[in-house]
């Protein structure tokens, strides 16, 4: 029990649904109830405070109650708390478009706005299939993604990102798109030199079904639920390139990559490609509220005209552009300008890279990887079971030394706040080598 009143945790096992969170884990009674989030920090009921070393799913990346963020909601609250925006408008959607467009290799450039990540997504889905419409290929409605993609939990971000562990019972639902066996081509224990081989398999593939392609829909540089697995930028040069001379539109997911995270602003700048489509959700608000946006070309945007024939986009979300949301977001991405989060990102990374290369060294690691702050060490033998529990014996012995982790599989990676200072970073990185080093 980590309560200070067990009956939270009572009435926690009475009543609430926890996502991705086995039966047999609740069992173990180590749920923390989290009262308070301060910077890096989540604090219980009971005063402990934990390191949160995932950013809360990858979106706190300015880390808990940024002064900034807060104020702007308080400020927004006191105005406008809801507003829609079908047929209105309110400043604070239009800002948040107008910076993400800025964001973009070129500003001309829509802006769709929904809630989640997955509702991003599925937004992204349903105008690829109606651009085609509307330019009369209706023949050309399928998509192409990675194999193991993740790009959310929802039917249409499920038929993208199909993962059998998570989704198997919907195997018979989700839409078949085209998989795309995933490039190895960065893994340190086995490096394959590359030159733009990584892509050949996919382009076979690709090429044969051109014709009834709408959009290739890819994670770039690195997929996260799948387990951290990174891959080179010369695949998403080679993807964006093929894309072009097919007329498929390029969809980037950079729900988890976006705002820096990377070492740049995008993951999908590193490979100098321009998308046809963004999804961003996540950091977009610094994790204080839920929003997310599907960024388009204009040129995709006014295929929807309704001027010959009606082509409106009959597809929104309730809170989507919500004003409190939308607050939270425009002072989020101002504070990332202010701080250069991409800068940030390159720095703490190569600490990160630095503290866990050693690691590569032991027999029990398959691998250990880093991307900008993402820093992933991958136990072995790969993907087995063994490796799995271990991950998970590693996570419950980071959580008694007071350190937040969610291992993905036999996956144990860090993707700690931007803001997190080099002292706590390492820290974090001593206990993580040490932790495995005790359950080895
Ligand atoms: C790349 C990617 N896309 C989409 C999603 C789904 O986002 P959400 O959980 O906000 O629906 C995630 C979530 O982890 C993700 O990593």
């Amino acid at each position: 029990m980590t309560s200070k009143d067990p009956k939270w945790i009572e009435r926690d096992f009475a009543h609430v649904w926890h996502p991705y969170t086995r039966f047999s884990t609740l069992d173990e009674h180590r749920l923390p109830v989290i009262v308070r989030g301060e910077g890096t920090r989540l604090i219980t009921d009971d005063g402990r405070s934990y390191l949160d070393a995932i950013s809360s799913w990858w979106c706190a990346a300015l880390g808990h109650g940024h002064p900034r963020i807060v104020e702007a909601i308080r400020k927004q609250a006191g105005e406008l708390q809801h507003s829609i925006l079908g047929n209105l408008t309110h400043p604070r959607a239009i800002e948040v478009a107008e910076q993400l467009a800025a964001m973009m290799p070129s500003s001309d450039r829509h802006v769709l706005f929904a809630s989640d990540g997955a509702s991003a997504v599925e937004q992204a889905v349903k105008i690829a299939v109606q651009y085609r419409h509307a330019t009369g290929q209706p023949e050309r409605c399928r998509f192409a993604c990675f194999e193991d993609a993740y790009h959310g939990d929802t039917l249409g971000a499920m038929s993208l990102g199909y993962l059998e562990a998570f989704h198997r019972p919907f195997a018979d639902m989700v839409f078949p798109a085209l998989r795309l066996p995933f490039p190895h081509c960065l893994r340190q224990r086995n490096p394959a030199p590359c030159e733009g081989a990584c892509f050949a398999a996919a382009e076979r593939i690709l090429s044969h079904h051109a014709g009834e392609l709408t959009a290739l829909v890819l994670e770039p540089l690195v997929q996260g639920a799948a387990g951290m697995r990174m891959y080179g930028h010369c695949f998403l040069e080679e993807a964006a390139t093929w894309c072009r001379k097919h007329d498929v539109l390029l969809v980037v997911d950079e729900i988890a990559t976006g705002f820096g995270r990377t070492g740049s602003w995008f993951a999908f700048e590193q490979a100098g490609v321009d998308p046809d489509i963004v999804c961003v959700g996540k950091a977009l608000t610094g994790g204080a509220l839920p929003a997310s946006a599907t960024i388009c070309r204009d040129a995709i945007y006014r295929r929807f005209s309704d001027l010959d024939e009606d082509c409106t986009l009959q597809h929104g979300h309730t809170f989507c552009g919500n004003p409190l949301a939308m607050a939270a977001a425009s002072a989020a991405l101002e504070v990332y300008r202010e701080l250069d989060a991409p800068a940030l990102a390159r720095k703490k990374g190569a600490w990160i890279r630095e503290k866990l290369a050693p690691l590569a060294d032991r027999d029990d690691v398959h691998d250990v990887r880093c991307l900008g702050m993402i820093g992933v060490v991958e136990l072995g033998p790969s993907d087995m079971p063994a490796a799995a529990a271990r991950a998970h014996r590693v996570r419950l012995n980071l959580m008694d030394r007071g350190i937040l982790l969610r291992p993905l599989g036999n996956v144990i990676y860090v993707m700690p706040p931007l803001i997190i200072e080099e002292a706590e970073l390492a820290v974090l990185l001593d206990h993580v080598t040490e932790a495995i080093a005790t359950t080895a």
